[in-house]
């Protein structure tokens, strides 16, 4: 039995996705060097107390941030724009008429959102453990402190740079085990008035839509409005604003405010409502949606065996660290899928976690293209088919499992 994060009660299991590797280290693919990859448990379930959802295994966080770190936010033309319009908008409703406003960005990551802010010459400080990967934010004038947000980095950041008028975080909090430190540090450094906004996968979006790939190492709690206004006023802070954003199929943005200073709007009440009346958080529901994450992964291991028997091949689009919690749990290797095709640099000439799969340029999709791609980085089908369309004009098909498996 494993003690929720948040509260302290029990935390009960619904969905035991098995052995896994850490998602986002690409073993280099020489013999040998899968020997020492590092596999650990992975299994969701709810807390009875808070009703948080949450893995049961934490991973230790230099084993997943650090040096090797892959993950490039600007990976993506969509996510740099979103970041740029929220990098904007805090400039046009938080920043303006504040006198010197100072900015903190938790896991700021290659600096896609603070250089906006940068530009516009708003003090700020990015946050980030992985250093290799911040030093992009560091050559776009962003200023980084390379640590890990905690309550005790929050208390150097005060005693250095004053307190903080937003705090913000996008696809990082879930990330924190250790999120009660990150909310002490969080009322330990904000001003009286001061906002923290953050973004993560939506726990409603991810049962509604069997997105079981949501689920992996770094993405220790998958948050909903419920939740986390409990998890807020734990901490002297009241979750105000809600707001459903459709990146990364389907995430939330959270405003929390200091308990008291700003009336929150409708939207909190009436997302809450609809968990409620939905039942988002049951034991039920939850076992409605692990029925269906089963389904889905077996439905993707019949279509794939049996195209791989027809003699077709089958390549893989977006070496998400999203996609090892799939392959894995489905034991979907190179016999499968020959080969993942992806931008990031870091990646190629790697193979994927625990499955080995050759990550290959997306550059060489064409040459020649497969006869199926599945797409891994579904949540980015609309900006990738849109470039990869001579794939299709080909005859190429791709090949999905969110919501459900399908040959598009
Ligand atoms: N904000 C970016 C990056 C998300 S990836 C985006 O939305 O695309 C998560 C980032 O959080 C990684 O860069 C990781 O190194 C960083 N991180 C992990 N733990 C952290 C912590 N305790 N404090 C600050 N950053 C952290
Ligand atoms: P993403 O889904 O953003 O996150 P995670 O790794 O956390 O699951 O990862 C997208 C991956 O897909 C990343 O490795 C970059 C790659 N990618 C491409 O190869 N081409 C593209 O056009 C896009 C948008 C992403
Ligand atoms: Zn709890």
């Amino acid at each position: 039995m494993s003690q929720c994060r948040v509260c302290g009660a029990s935390v009960t299991l619904f969905l035991d996705l098995g052995n896994q590797p850490l998602s986002d280290v690409f073993p280099a693919g020489t013999p040998g060097s899968e020997a020492d990859e590092f596999f650990y448990r992975l299994r969701v379930g709810a807390c009875t107390g808070c009703a948080m959802v949450q893995l049961l295994e934490e991973v230790p966080r230099e084993r997943m941030f650090g040096d090797h770190y892959p993950y490039r936010s600007s990976g993506s033309a969509v996510m740099r724009r979103h970041f740029t319009a929220l990098a904007k908008r805090l400039l046009a409703l938080e920043l303006s008429g504040r006198d010197d406003p100072f900015v903190v960005e938790l896991g700021c990551n290659d600096g896609v959102m603070l250089r906006t802010l940068a530009r516009a010459q708003i003090r700020h400080l990015g946050v980030e453990p992985s250093v290799r990967i911040s030093q992009t934010a560091v050559e776009c004038g962003v200023q980084v402190l390379n640590a890990y947000f905690d309550q005790e980095t929050a208390v150097r950041i005060s005693a250095e740079h004053g307190p903080a008028d937003v705090i913000y975080a996008a696809n990082t909090l879930c990330h924190i085990p250790y999120v009660t430190s990150v909310l002490d540090g969080v009322a330990e450094l904000l001003t009286d008035d001061g906002v923290f906004v953050f973004e993560d996968p939506y726990l409603g979006d991810i049962v509604a839509s069997t997105s079981f790939d949501q689920i992996y190492d770094e993405h220790f709690f998958l948050f909903s409005a419920t939740t986390v206004a409990r998890l807020a006023e734990r901490h002297g802070l009241a979750l105000v604003d809600v707001e459903r954003l459709p990146v990364h199929g389907g995430e939330l943005r959270y405003t929390l405010a200091r308990a008291g200073k700003r009336r929150a709007g409708g939207a909190v009440a009436e997302l809450v409502a609809e968990e409620a009346a939905r039942g988002l958080h049951t034991p039920e529901a939850l076992s409605v949606f692990a029925t269906a994450v089963r389904r889905n992964a077996h439905d993707l291991v019949e279509l794939l065996s049996r195209l791989r028997g027809e003699g077709r091949t089958i390549a893989a689009y977006g070496a998400t660290a999203k996609s090892a919690t799939v392959t894995n749990y489905c034991n979907i290797g190179p016999e499968l899928v020959s080969v993942v095709y992806d931008t990031t640099p870091e990646k190629q000439g790697r193979v994927t976690p625990g499955t080995h799969i050759p990550v290959t340029p997306a550059a060489e999709f064409a040459d020649p293209y497969p006869d199926y791609a599945v797409l891994f980085a579904w949540n980015h089908a609309a900006e990738i088919m849109t470039k990869e369309t001579g794939f299709t004009d080909h005859g190429g098909r791709w090949i999905t499992y969110v919501p459900e498996v399908r040959v598009l």
